[in-house]
Order: C-alpha cells, then sequence, then structure tokens
C-alpha cells in the first residue's frame, strides 16, 4: 500500500505542471495531481493522464465514451479533471488522495450509465472523474476455463479474446458489445446466454476492487458480503472494480440465429401475446427476445405507420434441431430452415447486436459502437403475468405519438429461475416471465423543450403501464437507471423511507443487506452519486429520528 503523504516530491513531476493550461490552475486540481504523481512510481506525463477543463482535450475525453448525449447537454455538471490510470497501482493512489484532499470522484468504465451518472451529476457538488479506457487486458485462459478481465474492457472485447482462443467458450453478458465490463457486471448483466447460464454476476469467481481505504482486495480479503454486494448492487457505492475473474461457459461450434419480423397487419399483437406465454418456459439452449417499434407499413399499405416487432433469436445449436424446438414451443410465429443462419458464436455477438454481415470480430477491439451515439431516456418493468391484448394496443397507440420509441422484451426463465432471489442482488428470479425495457431516443435537440417532450412522453407510458405491471414493488433494473424512481440528496439529508422507495425496486428484499455491507464497508460514504446504496447515517439530517427510522426498518 502506498504512503498518503508524500515525502519528496520528484523533480519531472514538478517541472511537467508548467504545461500552459495549467498555468492558472493552482487549486485542488494541483494538488491532486502532486499527490498521485509523487506517491507513484513512475511519474505520468500530465499530457497522457490529467485533464483539467482547460485542456484542449478535456471535451473529446469526457464524450468519448458517453453513451446517452442527454447527459452532456450544459446543464449537468462535468468533472473538475479526469484522470485515465495507466496501471491499478494509480487508481489506489487515485483514491488515497482524493479522500486526503476531500475530492468526490465518480469512476467510469465503458460510460453506458443510462443517466451518464458515471462522467455527469445533476448535483452542484464538484467532483474528478476516473476513467478506466486504460485498463482494458483480458486474459482469457481456456485450461483454467475462466479469464481475468480489467474494468474498461467491453464485452466486446471480452467476447473477442474469448473467441480466439476457443470456438467453444464464451460468457454470459450483455447484447450490445460497447457496454464496459466494469460498471456491466455491477448491475448483473443480462444477455442472449442468461436462460442457459444465468446473468453474468452469476458467472463470477473472484474481483479485484479498490475500497475506500485504498486498499486492493480480492474475494478472499473482501469476505463474501461484499463480494455478495458487488455482483448485482450497482455501480458507484462499494469501492472501484479493476477486475473480474470470469467462469467461462460451454458454447456449441455452431449456432442458429433468426430474426423475424411481425406488424399488426400480420397479427403482431396475437403472436406478441403467445410469446409472453411460452418465453420463459422454452428450451434453455433458446433466447428470443421481441423488439417492437413504430414502421411505414409495406406496399399494399403504403404510407400508413404501423407497428413492427422483430422476434430476435439465438439458439445453441444446428438449425434442424431449433425447428422442432419452435415447432413444438412456438409454432404461431412460422420458422422455416429459410429464417435460420448458422455461425459461430462470436459471429451470433455481432449478429445480435446488429452489426452488418460484413463486419468482422475484429471491430470488437476498436470497443465503440457501430452507430452514431443518440439522445435517450428509458424506464424498465419486469413482468410476472401476460399483458393483455387491449393494453398492448394501447402501447402501440401511444408508440404511434412518438417519433423514435422502441421496447425490447427480454425472456427469463430457465437458469433464471433455479437461482434464488438473494443468492446476488438482482433478485428477479423464478416467478419473472420476462424484462420489459421502455425507451425512447432522438438524433438531435439538446434545447430543454426536445428533452421535455421525450421525457413526458415515456413518464406517461409507463404510468399507462401500472395496472399491467407487478405494483409492490414495481421492479426495475438498476443497470437500466432511471432517476425518476428517486434519488439520493449527496450532501444528506434523504431519509431511510425515501431511498428505500427505488432501493426495494431494484433490489426487493436485498436492500437491507445492501445498505448494511455499504455501511460496513464505505461509512463515511466516499463512493456515492445520486443512487448510490446509503449508509444508515444518511438517511435523515435529525439523528435522534434517524436512529428510529433504521431500527423500525430492520
Ligand atoms: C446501448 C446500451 C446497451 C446495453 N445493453 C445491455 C444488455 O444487453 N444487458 C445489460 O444487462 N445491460 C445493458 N446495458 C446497460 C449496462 O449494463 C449498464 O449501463 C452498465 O452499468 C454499463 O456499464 P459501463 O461500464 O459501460 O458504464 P459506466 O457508465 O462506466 O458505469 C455505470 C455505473 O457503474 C459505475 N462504475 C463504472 N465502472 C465502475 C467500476 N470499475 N467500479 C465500480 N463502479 C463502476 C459508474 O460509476 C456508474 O454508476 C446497456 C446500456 C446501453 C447504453
Ligand atoms: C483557464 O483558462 C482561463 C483563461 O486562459 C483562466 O482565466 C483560468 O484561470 C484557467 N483555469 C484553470 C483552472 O486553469
Ligand atoms: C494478464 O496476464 C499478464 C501476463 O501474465 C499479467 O501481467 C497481467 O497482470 C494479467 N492481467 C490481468 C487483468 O489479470
Ligand atoms: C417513413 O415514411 C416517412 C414519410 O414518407 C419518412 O420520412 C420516414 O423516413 C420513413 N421511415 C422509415 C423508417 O422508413
Ligand atoms: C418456481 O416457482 C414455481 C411457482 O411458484 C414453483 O412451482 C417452482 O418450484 C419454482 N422453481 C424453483 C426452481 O424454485
Amino acid at each position: 500500500m502506498p504512503s498518503s503523504s508524500s515525502v519528496i516530491l520528484p523533480l519531472f513531476c514538478a517541472l511537467l505542471l508548467l504545461s500552459a493550461s495549467w498555468a492558472a490552475s493552482d487549486s485542488i486540481e494541483k494538488e491532486f495531481y502532486h499527490c498521485v504523481c509523487s506517491n507513484t512510481i513512475v511519474s505520468i506525463p500530465i499530457s497522457e493522464a490529467f485533464f483539467i477543463q482547460n485542456n484542449s482535450a478535456f471535451t473529446s475525453i469526457l464524450e468519448s465514451t458517453a453513451q446517452n448525449l442527454r447527459c452532456l447537454v450544459q446543464s449537468r455538471h462535468k468533472p473538475e479533471l479526469i484522470f485515465k490510470p495507466l496501471d491499478e497501482f494509480q487508481v489506489q493512489v487515485a483514491v488515497i488522495c482524493a479522500r486526503k484532499l476531500g475530492i468526490q470522484l465518480r469512476v467510469r468504465s465503458g460510460g453506458h450509465d443510462y443517466e451518464g451518472l458515471s462522467y455527469t451529476s445533476e448535483t452542484k457538488s464538484s467532483f474528478f472523474l476516473i476513467d478506466l479506457a486504460n485498463l482494458r487486458t483480458v486474459n482469457a485462459s481456456i485450461a483454467e476455463n475462466s479469464a481475468w478481465v480489467q474494468a474498461g474492457a467491453t464485452i466486446g472485447e471480452v467476447y473477442y479474446w474469448i473467441a480466439q482462443k476457443s470456438r467453444t467458450h464464451g460468457f454470459p453478458a450483455g447484447l450490445c458489445t460497447s457496454v464496459g465490463i466494469g460498471g456491466h457486471i455491477t448491475g448483473g448483466a443480462y444477455g442472449t446466454l442468461m436462460r442457459k447460464y444465468g446473468l453474468a454476476a452469476d458467472n463470477v469467481v473472484d474481483a479485484r476492487i479498490v475500497d475506500s481505504s485504498g486498499r486492493i482486495l480480492d474475494r478472499e480479503s473482501m469476505g463474501e458480503d461484499l463480494f455478495w454486494a458487488i455482483r448485482g448492487g450497482g455501480g458507484g457505492s462499494f469501492g472501484i472494480l479493476l477486475a473480474w475473474k470470469l467462469r467461462l461457459v460451454p458454447v456449441p461450434a455452431i449456432v442458429t440465429v433468426f430474426t423475424v419480423r411481425r406488424t399488426l397487419e400480420q397479427g403482431a399483437t396475437k403472436l406478441l401475446y403467445r410469446w409472453q406465454q411460452v418465453a420463459d418456459h422454452l428450451d434453455e439452449d433458446l433466447f428470443i427476445r421481441v423488439l417492437s417499434r413504430p414502421t411505414n407499413s409495406t406496399d399494399d399499405q403504403k404510407g400508413k405507420r404501423t407497428i413492427e416487432t422483430a422476434y430476435q433469436a439465438l439458439f445453441l445449436g444446428r438449425a434442424d434441431r431449433l425447428l422442432k424446438v419452435m415447432k413444438k414451443g412456438l409454432p404461431e410465429l412460422g420458422l422455416t430452415q429459410k429464417d435460420c443462419i448458422e455461425m459461430s458464436w462470436i459471429e451470433s455477438v455481432l449478429y445480435i447486436a446488429e452489426y452488418p454481415r460484413t463486419i468482422r470480430p475484429e471491430f470488437l477491439l476498436q470497443g465503440k459502437p457501430l452507430l452514431n451515439k443518440v439522445y435517450f431516456k428509458a424506464k424498465s418493468d419486469f413482468v410476472k403475468e401476460p399483458i393483455k391484448e387491449h393494453a398492448l394496443e394501447g402501447i402501440w397507440k401511444m408508440f404511434l405519438e412518438q417519433d423514435s420509441p422502441l421496447t425490447i422484451w427480454n425472456p427469463h426463465g430457465g437458469m433464471m429461475s433455479r437461482i434464488s432471489e438473494s443468492e446476488t442482488p438482482y433478485p428477479h428470479r423464478n416467478g419473472t416471465k420476462f424484462m420489459i425495457q421502455w425507451l425512447t431516443k432522438w438524433e438531435s435537440g439538446d434545447d430543454e423543450e426536445t428533452i421535455k417532450e421525450h421525457i413526458d412522453w415515456i413518464r406517461k407510458l409507463y404510468k399507462f403501464m401500472t395496472p399491467y405491471v407487478p405494483r409492490s414493488p414495481r421492479a426495475a433494473y438498476v443497470n437500466y437507471r432511471d432517476l425518476d424512481l428517486g434519488v439520493n440528496s449527496i450532501d444528506g439529508g434523504t431519509s431511510l423511507a425515501e431511498a428505500s422507495s427505488w432501493g426495494t425496486k431494484y433490489f426487493k428484499n436485498n436492500w437491507k443487506r445492501l445498505v448494511l455491507v455499504k455501511t460496513k464497508v464505505d461509512p463515511e460514504n466516499f463512493f456515492r452519486h445520486e443512487q448510490s446504496i446509503p449508509i444508515t447515517d444518511a438517511f435523515s439530517t435529525a439523528k435522534k429520528k434517524r436512529k428510529e427510522d433504521w431500527h423500525g426498518f430492520i
């Protein structure tokens, strides 16, 4: 462990500070730089790792992996400084220095946070950003059936390096390849292999984390409580994940994919009602998700807008067996041999992420999405009873009023039902038929009016759905973070009841244990943001009342 106070300030470090954009800054930024640089063995050139707002590279680095343009608007608070550590030791030193100087930190791995909490803040408190983009080594070992992956790697890179070693090994994480493995697993992380193998969080066997004292801990030294909390309790609450150790899972050398589309005119509503009844009971080798959005009708209905539902699937086997499974499980879809495409698992990753067939797996090494970034706002639901056809028709009506809405329905069942609700913080297990993601996105318009119009619409849709989804609680997915559900007051004053209202939506009965683990490992609430797990003490400013609150809660 490095000492937290420096004895000698290396000359190299001091000289580098003469850089022009830093000249006027004799502030906390400079102190942080001095602290980090004098406590690391090799001094880091300022131009490669530290970026203050005056620096010409600041904006491009801030925006580099920021996925939601809505969170980059002017009214959002940006970091005062971005630090891009070059090794794990520098992350450790950064935590020690930030604590010593009283600086709030945010940490970013892949930048896919739905509310941009990894790189911006809604509150006025200033903060520094630790961006892990330089820490992206993936070491996969087929002999050990595992991989150590650094937090800054994207899931596409993880998939790529596993596939490089073996055609018959894979890993059950998300569908969108630019997601960062660092933040992703902190929220559970589902994808096409979930029905067979569960979440990414269910397949983590070890981890390295920097805690609030600046120590690097692994599974053994952190203990099972913290190891439990980091596998689904949400990012930014317990420490900085440096690396995960993943258990690889077997995949066939040849898998089969398909996408079958149905519009309203082709009976989409009835078919979707049918899918809801069977999706969580189908063969576990089969994952079929449904994406619904408005589209223009085909020729016979010229000009008319309709809804298209796309059934997108991965099957862990060959087409001939898939056809049998579908004939038995969902014959209404009318799947034919012609719809089925056989390929390797890594090719299926690209297919499911909707890359054109001409894109090679090497594209994944670029660690970025294929399409341009958009502005978006999303919400989620977990469904236990099929949504009736008249409610589906209500959804379509609202969809046709919007320019670019999308809803994605992801089946549960299979392995997801065999893991208990308390095994990890992700509680949406047996009994959950599928998860819904509601989304509205737009390509341009950072004015308040455009943003408000989209947010109002999705809130209206969410309200419309109230009678058709579970209510107590109305469950939500922490990786689809939604600040409408409630926020911490960063500077204190949030009551236990307020925080529990969103906490139980994400974590149900696991919420209490998360709060207790948080209080134990980070009693000063150093790692915090608008929806971080609060400590027991932060619930109320009135100390007396606070105690009562907490006792009533336990
Ligand atoms: C286009 C898109 C597609 C998606 N597809 C899927 C999907 O298929 N399946 C699924 O489950 N989810 C999916 N997600 C959601 C995704 O899992 C979450 O947004 C996840 O938190 C992103 O991780 P990240 O590292 O990219 O994000 P970041 O924005 O870097 O981080 C997210 C949160 O975790 C914290 N955090 C980041 N790194 C660390 C770290 N090293 N240690 C501790 N805390 C950290 C951040 O502070 C922030 O609170 C998708 C998101 C997007 C935008
Ligand atoms: C940024 O630059 C401006 C003008 O060059 C200067 O006034 C300001 O003090 C600088 N801020 C920092 C933090 O260096
Ligand atoms: C990957 O392996 C290399 C070489 O053995 C090692 O130096 C490095 O620390 C490993 N990285 C991770 C994330 O385990
Ligand atoms: C649908 O038609 C409208 C009007 O002709 C056009 O502007 C729009 O781009 C079309 N949308 C799609 C998805 O093809
Ligand atoms: C899942 O729930 C159903 C219905 O409550 C129950 O019959 C079944 O045994 C449960 N399965 C598991 C694996 O717990």
